[in-house]
């Protein structure tokens, strides 16, 4: 499977510092045959980008949609919106949407549905708080985020889900899961992918790690066998360290 590399913008950069980012990448990119699949998870404002974008290889995607489809949510932004702006992905059930926005399993699992309704890519986010993982809870914690996100997704539907594991300590900590604890919840995320759906489903599903990944540590996450790429917050929002993550990248496909 080739290596996902994610960038996670969160709620920085402007619309001119967007441009230049991105233009800087498709600079970047010219003449380069990328193994690698770039995926650049932005603010609504810059999702229009990526009508330019995806044909240098650059895919974008939004960092929240609503549940619903269309109507009188005020500052709400419908999964068809998004689909309209030429974005393919949508990142879903973020630990910081989880703990600031109130977004539930539930609400997690209708914005899935809905995004695919519409045609989107979910990047459906797990992970375990400090606590649980200190209690040695975090394999059951992200099972049942896993059961509840998906629930009544087919295995057809599957094929459009990417999973990201951000265990919720190592985000903007600069403490970074070790790769050895990345791969066992990778393994046993696949595993509990195998029981919910088939073997197939758990062999194809992307698999990426977030949280305090940078250059310096990404050369051995990404080389684990069940990492297949991470969702990367800080380290992207500079184009060189993007950079040098995709290098990184491209050595492990
Ligand atoms: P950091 O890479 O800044 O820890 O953020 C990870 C993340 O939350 C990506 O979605």
């Amino acid at each position: 499977m080739n290596t996902i590399v994610a960038g996670n913008w969160k709620m920085n950069m402007t619309l001119p510092e967007g441009r230049d980012f991105i233009s800087g990448l498709q600079e970047y990119l010219q003449g380069k045959n990328l193994k690698s699949q770039l995926i650049l998870g932005v603010p609504f404002i810059h999702l229009p980008l990526s009508l330019g974008a995806s044909e240098a290889g650059i895919y974008l995607a939004a960092q929240n949609c609503s549940e619903h489809s269309s109507g009188a949510y005020t500052g709400e932004t419908s999964a068809q919106m998004v689909q309209s702006t030429g974005a393919e992905y949508v990142i879903l059930g973020h630990s910081e949407r989880r703990q600031y926005f109130g977004d539930t399993d539930e609400v997690i699992n209708q914005k899935i549905k809905e995004a695919l309704q519409q045609g989107l890519k979910p990047i459906f986010c797990v992970g375990e708080v400090l606590e649980e993982r200190q209690q040695g809870r975090q394999e059951k914690v992200v099972h049942t985020q896993l059961e509840r996100g998906l629930a009544a997704i087919s295995p057809a539907q599957m094929e459009q889900i990417i999973i990201a594991y951000e265990p919720v300590w190592a985000i903007g900590t600069g403490e970074t899961a070790t790769p050895q604890q990345a791969e066992t919840m990778h393994w046993s995320i696949r595993k509990h992918l195998s029981e919910l759906y088939d073997l197939h489903v758990a062999e194809k599903t992307p698999i990426l790690y977030g949280g305090s990944v940078k250059p310096e540590n990404a050369r051995e996450i990404f080389g684990m066998p069940n990492v297949n790429g991470g969702l990367i917050g800080g380290a992207s929002l500079k184009l060189d360290s993007y950079i040098q993550l995709i290098e990184l990248a491209e050595e492990t496909v």
